[in-house]
């Protein structure tokens, strides 16, 4: 796989849904650990209109079921033009896994609820463990220097006091979320992806319209929305930007919104409502995702519905 992927000029991962959250943060890991520029896309928005290629392209598809139709739209086009491609999936011997030249498995363990929950954490650790072995075997010093296998321990330590504190989540849903028909996601950098996650992980199991947005579009008119006690969550992890989501948020803060703050130890102020462990930057969304993961769980649960079974989905897209 190493071979393949670092002859390539650009990397291309396509995904829908939730996957498609975890590329946007696999591509930042990418860029930075390898030195290869990386675009995500929609696999729906692909098959029909392709895009545009590098000389030498390499393709990555998540997916955690393997089986998803808009992925395997685009998969037939990349193979049509004999393109290199990489199925990172949870099933082994699915379709794409099959279809591709390459399968990487996330050994999550099999996902049965709808909402997608350990499958992305399985593929940023995954492309997370990609990034450093190609980085590496492209020489790149930011990849040598990576101690990966600590900061995945240092996730797993994380996740686990986050989990080990949830009743704190539960006051939050049930304080600020249940009762309100919308609410909104702001971040910036990987905070802006696992703020899309978090929204579609609320909206999905709560009914709760939610929005994912980068923190500093909402004065670009989203803003409007916002009135007394609209839920927003802000996301802070992110160095070069973290006084700016500050700003943002007393923006909304001045307009009434109820606002509730994840933050990273290293930028977290008095108040805050959720202070991440200290973790790099990269990895910040294995840990930042499990507040939001578990305030979508309470605020689903606590509205009496079915979480592992919204109403509507199915757990595989098997349709375009
Ligand atoms: O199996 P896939 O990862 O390809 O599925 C893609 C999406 O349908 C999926 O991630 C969906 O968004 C989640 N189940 C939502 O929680």
């Amino acid at each position: 796989i190493i071979d393949s992927i670092s002859k390539a000029d650009r990397i291309y991962i396509y995904a829908a849904g939730t996957s498609y959250h975890a590329g946007l943060v696999g591509k930042t890991m990418l860029e930075h650990y390898t030195g290869i520029p990386t675009e995500v896309g929609l696999a729906s928005e692909a098959g029909y209109h392709f895009p545009m290629m590098s000389k030498n392209p390499f393709f990555i598809f998540l997916t955690q079921s393997g089986e998803t139709a808009d992925s395997r739209v685009v998969l037939k086009e990349v193979n049509k033009r004999n393109i290199p491609s990489l199925t990172i999936t949870n099933v082994e011997g699915s379709t794409l896994s099959r279809e591709a030249d390459y399968t990487m498995l996330l050994e999550a363990g099999p996902e049965i609820a709808v909402a997608s929950t350990k499958a992305y954490t399985a593929q940023i650790a995954v492309q997370a463990v990609l990034a450093k072995a190609l980085g590496e075997a492209l020489n790149k010093a930011e990849a040598k220097d990576w101690n990966l296998k600590h900061d995945l321990a240092i996730a797993a330590e994380g996740m686990q006091q986050l989990v080990d504190s949830k009743e704190s989540l539960k006051e939050i849903a049930d304080k600020y979320l249940i009762k309100s028909r919308n609410a909104f996601y702001i971040g910036r950098g990987i905070d802006y992806a696992v703020a899309l996650e978090g929204a579609l992980k609320l909206k999905e199991v709560s009914y709760i319209q939610t929005e994912g947005f980068a923190a500093a579009e909402l004065k670009h008119g989203t803003i409007s929305l916002i009135e007394k006690d609209t839920p927003v969550i802000a996301l802070i992890n992110d160095p070069a930007t973290a006084d700016l989501t500050r700003g943002n948020i007393q923006e909304v803060v001045s307009r009434g919104a109820n606002v509730v703050t994840i933050a990273g130890k290293d930028f977290a102020r008095e108040g805050d409502n959720v202070v991440l462990p200290e973790i790099n930057y990269y990895m910040s969304a294995l840990l930042t995702v499990v507040p939001a993961q578990l305030l979508a769980y309470y605020a689903s649960k606590d509205k009496g519905l079915d979480v592992d079974k919204p109403r509507n989905l199915a757990k595989s897209v098997t349709v375009e």
